[in-house]
């Protein structure tokens, strides 16, 4: 059965309007997992636009349950998670100008400079997981570059704007999970999920984790982090 990742970074895009201390992701983090989530993702990004590198440093210390650290596989963030030493690290790629992470990482034209992050972080015994798209070249080129798991891109069924573009996407994440699983990759999904589309991803077979931030940081923001998280578990 899939489990539910609560990513916290809007929660600190609210404290940074104000540049103060408040609200705190470490407080998001630790109500989301007393409400059932089963792991905390943080997107440390390069521009620093929300989660800041101290947020991560006492996610660290706080969370009971895993830390999934998001970030570029640059030299910097390497660093910082060698130093952090989450249970996991999902690459993906950034772009400055972008609201959110738009794609899945561009795995197969990257995969010499992969490989070598992947193995620092590996050695280092963390999990690395590659966000990409449910696409069975980009899927077996995570195995070869050495990742221990992928996170699906579920952009596409999320953003379908009709029923049969949505089914179509769901059989390819669920083709793409298949052929992860047999690759003996872990499978996460994640991106775009919300109350009202995510139980048909939640079902498919060998997805271990979702992670979900925006609605349910949204929806936080209204009814408060128990009942929106309680709610998402629920549905999972
Ligand atoms: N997974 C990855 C790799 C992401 O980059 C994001 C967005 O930060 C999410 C999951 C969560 O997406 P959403 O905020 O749309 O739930």
């Amino acid at each position: 059965m899939a489990t539910l990742g609560v990513n916290i970074d809007h929660i600190a895009t609210i404290r940074q309007a104000r540049g103060g201390r408040e609200p705190n992701p470490v407080h998001a983090a630790v109500l989301a997992e007393l409400a059932g989530a089963r792991g905390i993702t943080a997107h440390l990004r390069e521009d620093r636009r929300h989660i800041q590198d101290l947020d991560v440093h006492i996610l660290k210390h706080t969370v009971s349950t895993h830390l999934n650290l998001e970030m570029a596989p640059i030299a910097e963030m390497v660093k910082i998670a060698l130093d952090v030493h989450p249970y996991m690290a999902t690459l993906v790629p950034e772009k400055r100008e972008e609201r959110t992470t738009e794609g899945g990482y561009p795995v197969r034209e990257r995969e010499r400079e992969l490989t070598n992050t992947i193995a620092a972080l590996r050695e280092n015994h963390i999990w690395v997981s590659l966000f990409v798209n449910p696409d069975i070249g980009e899927i077996r080129a995570c195995a070869k570059v050495g990742a221990t798991h992928v996170e699906l891109h579920t952009g596409g069924y999320a953003n379908a704007t009709n029923p049969q573009t949505a089914d179509d996407e769901l059989e390819t994440l669920r083709g793409a999970a298949m052929a992860a699983h047999k690759l003996g990759l872990g499978v996460n999904a994640g991106h775009g999920l919300n109350y009202l589309n995510v139980a048909p991803v939640a079902a498919i077979e060998h997805v271990e984790e979702l992670n979900i931030g925006h609605s349910i940081i949204s929806r936080a923001a209204l009814v408060g982090m128990d009942a929106a998280v309680r709610e998402m578990v629920a549905l999972i």
